[in-house]
């Protein structure tokens, strides 16, 4: 690869730009409410610390992989899996890989953006008072309301569709690089200012010790999995999108401390929420084990709406969210917009209007899915609930599983070592955790959800 060539896509104006747009793709409706819910179902500080281990051993050898194969690639996942595999003497099918993720990622974000509509009108109704001194029965009736709406959810689910592919049409510098230039540190510090209202007029102590606390007696092989798959699908990896991004990295930029970055990044924002959430919760003796959609979108409202100043903490709590899952939103469909813009020679602009309506189309099973089709199942799950559980654990498993594989025993060592430019020490453990450890951990994922290790309880 000449080390001058870099992406028809565009490049990131630095480093900096790529971390954050990263931590941007990272950081998303899967961190703010469903690891705090998680940490807080398997025991707490146990939870965490297993949380930890997957990161360190799982998450960050693959995100170097992803981030490895698109620089070294430079093209969309698809392309640059297959090139890549090509140049190794190896399958040009390969590039089916990429074709998984791109499909991943649109049925990701086919659901991904009728949330990320939730997550607007609410920051809209939060702000205009609507849950202030509201009863837990309002509240509910409320949220009942808004998702039994086919027109509310469809027209936010649209409001969210377009907010996401007005971003990523204007391209690499212009869309993506700009929206995480101020939305992630944004997000950073609302993240940083519900921490300290929830320590000034939260339950702080009793936050902390059920996010905290380890409960060994919680430990268990569903734990132990259940923070693998999170920990997974919380750094954005197994689809591509990464390593879309990975494409548009300079050369001169040391991909491993990078990728180390992000995943401390997304950690950090994963305990804070936990911090933020938890506290406002307890003080007003909430049940913190509910569902996730409900912790969110009832319980912190309610809560919310019974605090001093709950008005703008509360908006702010959902501004949060917002920016979450816009970031991430982008990142989802980016594989998808870079391979129709190489494929079919179209430009981004028309590449996004594409991907945008095939996302909008399948996006309206899931928005039917809580109204209309609620009663429509397949074995006990929703529209919605199938793609959630299919995408987030069998098809990111499995191409989690896959990447490794490629990263690790497609490409040579020369190749991936010089793209890698790591200490001998760093390069020969790397290279052996994406070889056997990683793979042998992503099979234990795909074992569990097929069910053949349901008597590790
Ligand atoms: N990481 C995002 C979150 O936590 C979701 C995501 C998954 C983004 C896959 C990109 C790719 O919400």
């Amino acid at each position: 690869m000449a080390a001058s060539r870099g992406s028809i896509h565009g490049e990131w104006s630095g480093r900096l730009m790529f971390v954050l747009a990263a931590i941007g793709s990272a950081v998303g409706l899967g961190n703010i409410w469903k690891f705090p819910y998680l940490a807080g179902q398997h025991g707490g500080g146990v939870f965490v610390l297993i949380y930890l281990a997957a990161v360190a051993v799982i998450g960050v050898p693959i995100m170097i992989a992803e981030i490895m194969i698109g620089r070294r690639g430079r093209g969309s996942p698809i392309n640059s899996l297959r090139t890549l595999a090509v140049a190794e003497g190896r399958s040009a099918r390969w590039g089916w890989l990429g074709g998984m993720g791109v499909a991943t990622g649109f049925l990701i974000l086919s659901y991904y953006s009728v949330i990320g509509g939730w997550t607007v009108a609410y920051a809209l109704r939060t702000a205009s008072g609507t849950f202030a001194q509201a009863s837990s029965e309002a509240v509910s009736a409320a949220f009942n309301a808004f998702v039994g709406s086919p027109a509310a959810l469809a027209s936010w689910h649209t409001a969210f569709t377009l907010m996401t592919m007005f971003v990523v049409a204007r391209g690499v510098r212009g869309g993506l690089e700009r929206a995480a230039r101020y939305m992630v540190p944004a997000l950073f510090f609302i993240l940083l200012l519900l921490v300290g209202f929830a320590a000034a007029s939260g339950s702080f102590a009793d936050g902390f010790t059920f996010l905290f606390a380890p409960d060994f007696a919680r430990v268990s092989g569903a734990a132990i999995l259940a923070a693998l798959g999170q920990a997974f699908f919380s750094l954005s990896l197994g689809m591509g999108a990464i390593m879309a991004y990975g494409a548009y990295l300079p050369r001169n930029v040391s991909i491993a401390p990078a990728a180390l970055q992000v995943a401390v990044a997304d950690t950090v924002v994963a305990l804070l929420a936990g911090l933020a959430i938890f506290p406002v919760i307890f003080a007003n003796g909430l049940d913190p084990s509910v569902q996730s959609v409900a912790l969110a979108f009832i319980a912190l409202p309610l809560a919310f709406g019974q605090m001093p100043g709950g008005t703008v903490f509360g908006t702010l709590f959902f501004v949060l969210l917002v920016f979450a899952a816009w970031t991430s939103a982008i990142s989802i469909i980016e594989p998808a917009v870079a391979h129709l813009v190489e494929r079919w020679g179209m430009t981004r602009r028309r590449a996004s209007l594409w991907a945008g309506a095939g996302v909008w189309l399948l996006g309206l099973g899931s928005v039917l899915s809580f109204n209309r089709w609620s009663e429509y199942t397949w074995f006990g799950r929703t529209f919605f609930e199938v793609v959630d559980f299919a995408t987030s654990n069998v098809m990111l498993p499995l191409g989690g599983l896959l990447i490794a594989l490629y990263a690790g025993w497609v490409m040579r060592r020369e190749a991936s070592a010089d793209e890698l430019a790591l200490s001998p020490a760093g390069y020969a453990t790397w290279r052996n955790v994406i070889r056997y450890l990683t793979p042998f951990a992503m099979l234990l994922v795909l074992l569990q959800v097929s069910g053949a290790l349901r008597w590790l309880g």
